[in-house]
């Protein structure tokens, strides 16, 4: 009983520092980390545009707001000497830091731009949707690798 006590214990511990390590600022687990909130939070938005959730106006001021504060936030991830081990983020985003971050700044802008001017039924969230969608894919296209 005592011994599997302490198994369990050490074994909790080694999680622990797994999970510590993951998100270790400039590591791919940080990244989608990220990735996975901002993802998260369009997946929020789609749902109300498409109807199958009802339009919440705090539930889109939120979305919105995941995205903007961290699109601004995702390219500290990316810091110079954090270019290798991330088989999904391209060295392009090292040789062109500047656009980069332009390109998160600029979702980042979007999304703050539309939480001034907040988007009132679900017709208005897909159109939203819409402008902030277009920065994912142009980012993705030129710096994110397919890993399949
Ligand atoms: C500034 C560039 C940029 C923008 C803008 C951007 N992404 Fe990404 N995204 C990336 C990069 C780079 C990766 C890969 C990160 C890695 O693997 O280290 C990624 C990965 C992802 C992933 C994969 C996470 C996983 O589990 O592997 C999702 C989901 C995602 N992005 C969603 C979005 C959505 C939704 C938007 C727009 C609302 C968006 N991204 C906008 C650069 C961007």
């Amino acid at each position: 009983m005592r011994l599997k006590a302490i198994a369990a214990a050490v074994l909790v511990a080694g999680l622990g520092v797994t999970a510590a390590f993951a998100a270790e600022d400039g590591t791919h687990d940080a990244r989608i980390a990220l990735m996975k909130k901002i993802g998260g939070a369009a997946g929020a938005l789609s749902a109300i545009a498409k109807g199958e959730k009802p339009y919440d106006a705090d539930a889109v001021k939120a979305a919105l707001t995941t995205i903007a504060e961290t699109a601004k936030v995702f390219p500290d991830q990316f810091k110079p000497g954090t270019e290798t081990g991330d088989k999904e983020a391209s060295p392009k985003i090292w040789e062109n830091m500047d656009d980069f971050k332009a390109r998160a700044l600029k979702l980042s802008t979007d999304a703050s731009t539309e939480i001034a001017q907040l988007p009132s039924d679900a017709a208005a969230v897909g159109a939203a949707l819409k402008t902030l969608g277009g920065n994912c894919g142009s980012c993705h296209e030129r710096y994110r690798l397919k890993v399949d």
